[in-house]
């Protein structure tokens, strides 16, 4: 009977038109321009085992820096193998102190865990603006749901580790300070629109490398 209902589903699969997509996977073929379905695949023939694995986050990222704080990211722009996959993985360092300052994935929404130490986390609803913030512990997880405006700052007195997982090869990243203050958005344009003071934007810009 078993054996039958197999032959039958067999028979259903070959006949029915290909409407879903039966390719295994479609490693990335970075040098084609990423259209909304992702990347172009690679030639099947070129693809090896080293296009599914990525050593690039086994370190510790840099943290000697504004934010005392690293993202390492391994969206489909460093790791090719995960396009079209709907995956994608960062790491988190932090030193003591350190924080990944306010920002948003437009793509995907996150899973965070914490592998090391302790952080605070938290992010905003955009329909009240309701703050969700919460310590987060070694082993523990917590999720930011997608586009939402979202923080994690080192809770302890030690370095801590987390891994944030992406419901999206490409969840992209906008760090909201970066946007405002980091390029050469005019000043007078950037108060009118925050009703930030003078002086406050000044500076901000003055630390971040910006401009205007
Ligand atoms: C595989 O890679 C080689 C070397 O980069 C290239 O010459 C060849 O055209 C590729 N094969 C296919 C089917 O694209
Ligand atoms: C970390 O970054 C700082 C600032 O850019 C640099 O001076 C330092 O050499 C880097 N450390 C390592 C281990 O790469």
């Amino acid at each position: 009977m078993l054996h039958i209902l197999f032959l039958f589903s067999l028979l259903l699969l070959s006949s029915s038109p290909s409407t879903s997509n039966a390719l295994d996977f479609c490693v990335a073929d970075l040098s084609a321009a990423e259209g909304p379905a992702g990347f172009p695949c690679k030639a099947a023939a070129n693809v090896t085992a080293d296009d599914f694995v990525f050593t690039g986050i086994a370190k510790a990222g840099n943290t000697t820096n504004i934010i005392s704080a690293a993202v390492s990211p391994a969206f489909v722009g460093q790791f090719p193998g995960l396009n079209g996959l709907g995956i994608s993985i960062a790491r988190l360092d932090l030193a003591p102190g350190g924080v990944i300052p306010i920002h948003t994935h437009p793509a995907a929404s996150e899973l965070l865990v914490v592998t090391h130490g302790h952080l605070l986390a938290g992010f905003i609803s955009s329909s009240s603006n309701k703050v969700y913030i919460k310590k987060v512990n070694k082993g523990e997880i917590m999720i930011f749901p997608q586009g939402l405006l979202h923080f994690q700052i080192n809770a302890g007195k030690n370095a801590a580790t987390a891994f944030v997982s992406f419901g999206s090869p490409n969840p992209g990243l906008q760090i909201l300070d970066f946007a405002l203050f980091a390029n050469d958005f005019p000043s007078k344009l950037v108060e009118t629109v925050t009703f930030l003071d003078d002086a406050q934007v000044k500076k901000l810009k003055g630390v971040l490398g910006g401009t205007g």
